[in-house]
């Protein structure tokens, strides 16, 4: 079952996406389906959500929800699946946020569905980001609201989400850049993806990365077209 599949079949608590969400979702999250692995959301209303995404990752999938409760669908979180984690905190609260690191571990998907309000984005980013697990996926949603004045935002304006996020593509880029020095997140990033309202960003492992020439006698390619280096052959 895909995830709007499981989205339209869903019985219990509530669940508010945009729809153009959820094929994004299933591209970046079918590759985690039955593995043991943990989940944050942020900002999870009712917690209909949480249950969604239990049920499309399975079983040893363990789902935390986190919310500052300012929306009074909040009251009364209770889950009857034992996978399902629920705490109250605000995610602009450093401390609150180290506590769930050290209490649930790394996270492998993160996603930010909370105020939506820029300096929040940033700053659950900041806290989080680095304790995301080696291939992990950082998800933002709504980034529209860096547009909105009722949300701090507007076009090109200083500090909200969006022009954070430029800052964060020329981090990607920073070995290509003169005098810019690399940082965890220009060596753990694989990519950064923009979609309508919602960016992802993608760990990887450390990858070897230089120009390759099909013409230069140092490379081969392997039966699985992967290029190598041939010193001394
Ligand atoms: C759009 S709703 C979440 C919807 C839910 N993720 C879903 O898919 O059904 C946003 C939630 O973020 C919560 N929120 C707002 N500000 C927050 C903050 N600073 N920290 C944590 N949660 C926050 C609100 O209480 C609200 O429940």
């Amino acid at each position: 079952m895909d995830l709007w599949a499981a989205f339209l079949n869903k019985t219990g608590k509530q669940v508010d996406k945009w729809s153009h969400y959820f094929p994004i979702y299933d591209e970046i999250l079918s590759r985690f389906r039955g593995l043991r692995l943990n989940l944050l959301e942020i900002g999870v209303a009712g917690g209909g959500s949480l249950e969604l995404w239990s049920s499309y990752l399975g079983q040893r999938a363990t789902v935390v929800g986190i919310d500052s409760l300012q929306d009074s669908r909040t009251s009364n979180i209770n889950f009857k699946n034992p996978n399902i984690h629920f705490e109250v905190g605000d995610q602009a609260d450093r401390v609150f946020l180290s506590g769930l690191i050290q209490k649930f571990g790394e996270f492998d998907i993160v996603i930010d569905d909370g105020s939506h309000l820029p300096s929040d984005v940033i700053a659950s980013f900041e806290a989080i980001y680095p304790h995301v697990s080696k291939n992990g996926i950082y998800i933002v949603e709504d980034v529209h609201a860096s547009y909105f004045k009722t949300h701090q935002g507007g076009l090109k304006k200083p500090g909200t989400f969006i022009e954070f996020l430029k800052g964060k593509i020329d981090e990607l880029h920073s070995s290509y850049i003169g005098n810019a020095s690399l940082t965890r997140f220009t060596t753990e990033t694989e990519s950064i993806s923009i979609h309508d309202s919602m960016v992802i960003f993608k760990k990887g492992g450390s990858r070897w990365k230089s120009t390759v020439n099909s013409h230069d006698p140092f490379f081969t390619a392997d039966s699985n077209g992967l290029v190598r280096y041939t010193v001394g052959k």
